[in-house]
């Protein structure tokens, strides 16, 4: 144990009785560093948030300059700040369709929140629907349109008028009738281990929303800004949502969440009542500063070289305890036989120098997700030493059987 580590697991609330439990002095680029001159390759970006790597000389550049021009001023909404101005006119010239108005939140999960609340108000229905599987984040209205009950059964009551449907089953599309607000779905369903939406699935769903006036919220927190090759995942279906939910990548490495719809729709929020939604620091100045210098470093090349990268690691990956891999440019799964074996690799992995990790509803599937600005020799060594520790995990589990 360092001299930290007690104290963390002493003094800070606990996640789970299994904490990675690194110590981190310092990181840059796509290595995290900790005392005694250990260091990791980060194939996981925190966990998909830190797409340019660790302390970008241009990122670290705006956190200090607007840092030292002003911080907190005043809450969302009533002073007009720079950073907040100009990231919300980047990102309305990126999103997709006809999204032109942003609201800036501190996290994924209070983005979701919004979105729904915007919904309900817009909608004046009460029913969102959400997918099997799914994950929106933890807070309240977020947990209830998760797909995993057991997750939400020590919490309840949560908010009601939740229907769960079965992702990707055309079928059940038909039960959005006209008392569903909203239905909001993630295009590549991250936490249930890297499972992208059909095709058919997602044109048939923006469809019946049309048909029976719902909402289409696209949840975008781990696909946004570059993660899957393209700048947002709904660029590979051509899909114009209602609103977006934005987070992680957002901000650069500060927190940032935001959701985001067409001028008119979001003008709800300011009547019946008058500040619909408000928020303290809500599109805190330094975090936009860092979400839009982050988010302006992502170029058309960069874009390509992420597909390439993720194809070239896909295509070192052979080894017979890989059952499948699922992937759409950085942000991969590779499907292990179980649960112990996956856990027990993600540790060796940590201890030869790659940090990695699971998913929350998927036991068996490692994690893959770099920062995007990851290099060729880096990504060979992730690769040599997953192989490695994939070889030594099976042999030992063999030896044990
Ligand atoms: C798709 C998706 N939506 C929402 C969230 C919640 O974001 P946050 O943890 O910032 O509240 C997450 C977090 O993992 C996510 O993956």
């Amino acid at each position: 144990m360092t001299e930290l580590q007690p104290l963390f697991l002493r003094h800070l609330a606990q996640t789970s009785d299994e904490p990675l439990l690194l110590e981190i002095t310092h990181a840059k680029g796509c290595v995290l560093f900790g005392p005694q001159e250990r260091s990791w390759l980060d194939l996981i970006s925190g966990i998909s948030v830190s797409n340019m790597g660790h302390g970008h000389p241009d990122i670290v550049q705006a956190v200090q300059e607007q840092a030292a021009k002003y911080m907190h001023v005043m809450v969302y909404g009533e002073f007009v700040e720079s950073p907040q101005v100009q990231y919300a006119t980047w990102l309305a010239n990126h999103l997709p369709g006809e999204i032109d108005s942003v609201y800036f939140v501190n996290s994924g999960s209070e983005a979701v929140e919004g979105a729904i609340k915007l919904a309900k108000r817009a909608t004046c229905r009460t029913e969102i629907v959400s997918f099997q599987h799914g994950y929106h984040g933890s807070t309240a209205a977020a947990l209830a349109t998760g797909g995993n009950e057991e997750r939400k059964r020590a919490f309840r009551p949560l908010p009601p008028d939740n229907l769960i449907l079965p992702f990707n089953d055309i079928n059940s599309i038909g039960q959005i009738s006209h008392r569903t607000a909203a239905v909001l779905v993630e295009l590549i369903q991250g936490e249930a281990g890297i499972r992208p939406a059909d095709e058919a699935f997602i044109q048939e769903l923006a469809y019946r929303c049309r048909v029976v006036g719902a909402l289409l919220i696209v949840d975008e927190c781990q696909t946004g800004f570059g993660r899957t090759g393209k700048m947002f995942a709904a660029e590979h279906y051509d899909l114009k949502p209602d609103i977006m939910i934005l987070g992680k990548a957002l901000g650069g490495g500060m927190p940032l969440g935001a959701f985001a719809a067409g001028k008119d729709l979001m003008q709800m929020l300011t009547t019946q009542p008058v500040l619909g939604h408000i928020t303290t620091f809500g599109g805190h100045p330094v975090c936009c500063a860092a979400g839009l210098a982050s988010a302006s470093l992502i170029t058309t090349e960069l874009l390509q070289q992420v597909e390439e990268k993720g194809k070239f690691l896909e295509e070192k990956l052979h080894h017979t305890a890989i059952k499948e891999i699922r992937r759409r440019g950085l942000m991969m799964v590779v499907d292990l036989p179980d649960e112990p074996f996956n856990k027990a690799v993600i540790r060796r992995m940590i201890t030869k120098g790659v940090v990695t990790d699971w998913f929350l509803f998927h036991d068996n599937g490692l994690r893959i997700a770099p920062p995007l600005v990851i290099t060729v020799p880096e990504l060979e060594f992730a690769a040599r030493l997953l192989l490695e520790s994939l070889d030594e995990v099976q042999k030992e589990l063999h030896s044990v059987n």
